[in-house]
């Protein structure tokens, strides 16, 4: 059901790689609520994943992006902003990958060249993105700009391995960016932190059935699917939320609040 919360607005979705892909739900979401949006993501997507099918559904065009490298994101928003006739009022940044994760090295043996790439995929192109947009002015005043991260960034978690410090370093760009573009152009950046959702990238992560079971369970309201994460990024990129910002907000059925929840120990 729509309420056209984003009529009129224009958008940029990174990370729709397949409907499992929470940025798809995102976009499906944005288009159903009115927004017009371009979509990106890495050129080896562009080859392995369904983004085209995506496109085609919800008449978005797909501009091919690696999110680690300015000219591309540059190219990106300004031909974002020429295809959807102005600037952006909305992006999501739907982006992680580790490389001594898919590599199977372990925490205590990481290599430190997988590292940096690691943290530059997953969270320095956060502030790549928002550098490029800030200096081409390209975003709409009172627009707003999120990322999606996970608790691990505060509590250990660990087989999420060195994920958890590009989290930690994400949610601090949205901070201290929020700061300036909020100052600057009114401009809200937050972060949403998400449960356990059946994604490439999620289940990428070792024992993660296990792990998925086990938060639906000491969650109050269970995980929160991608789709009901998808209706609060609508949320975040309308009006209603205007005055948030700099907030690491968590989508996660109550799971950062709790200690023990007896239903686990039945498990
Ligand atoms: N799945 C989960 O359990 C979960 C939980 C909390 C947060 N998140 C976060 O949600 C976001 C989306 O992940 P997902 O679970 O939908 O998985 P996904 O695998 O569908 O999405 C990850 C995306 O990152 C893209 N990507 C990788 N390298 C890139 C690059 N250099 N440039 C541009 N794009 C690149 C991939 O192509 C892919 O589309 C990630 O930030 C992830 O950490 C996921």
């Amino acid at each position: 059901m729509s309420n056209n919360l984003l009529k009129g607005k224009r958008g940029i979705i990174f990370g729709a790689l397949d409907e499992q892909s929470i940025a798809w739900k995102v976009a499906e979401k944005c288009h159903e609520q009115g927004a017009a949006i371009t979509l990106t993501n890495a050129p080896v997507a562009m080859r392995f994943g369904k983004i085209n099918e995506l496109g085609e559904k919800i008449n978005a065009e797909i501009i091919q992006a690696d999110a680690t490298i300015i000219e591309d994101l540059d190219n990106l928003l300004s031909k974002s902003q020429e295809i959807l006739g102005g600037k952006i009022d909305f992006i999501l940044h739907s982006i992680g990958m580790s490389l001594n994760v898919r590599k199977g090295r372990s925490y205590t043996d990481l290599n430190y060249e997988f590292m940096q790439k690691t943290f530059d995929i997953s969270a320095i192109s956060f502030h790549k993105l928002m550098q490029c947009a800030l200096k081409q002015d390209a975003i709409q005043e009172g627009g707003s700009i999120v990322a999606l991260t996970y608790i691990a960034a505060q509590r250990v978690f660990p087989d999420y391995s060195e994920m958890a410090e590009s989290k930690s370093l994400l949610e601090s760009f949205a901070r201290s960016f929020g700061y300036h573009f909020g100052t600057l152009k009114k401009v809200r950046v937050n972060t949403i932190s998400q449960s356990p959702t059946m994604t490439t990238a999620g289940s990428g992560i070792k024992g993660f059935q296990e792990f998925f079971d086990y938060a639906n369970k000491m969650s109050p309201l269970g995980n929160a699917s991608a789709e009901a994460c998808a209706d609060y990024c609508v949320l975040m990129f309308s009006d209603l939320s205007r005055m948030v910002t700099m907030q690491n907000l968590y989508h996660d059925g109550g799971f950062s609040n709790m200690g023990m929840n007896p239903a686990i120990l039945n498990m």
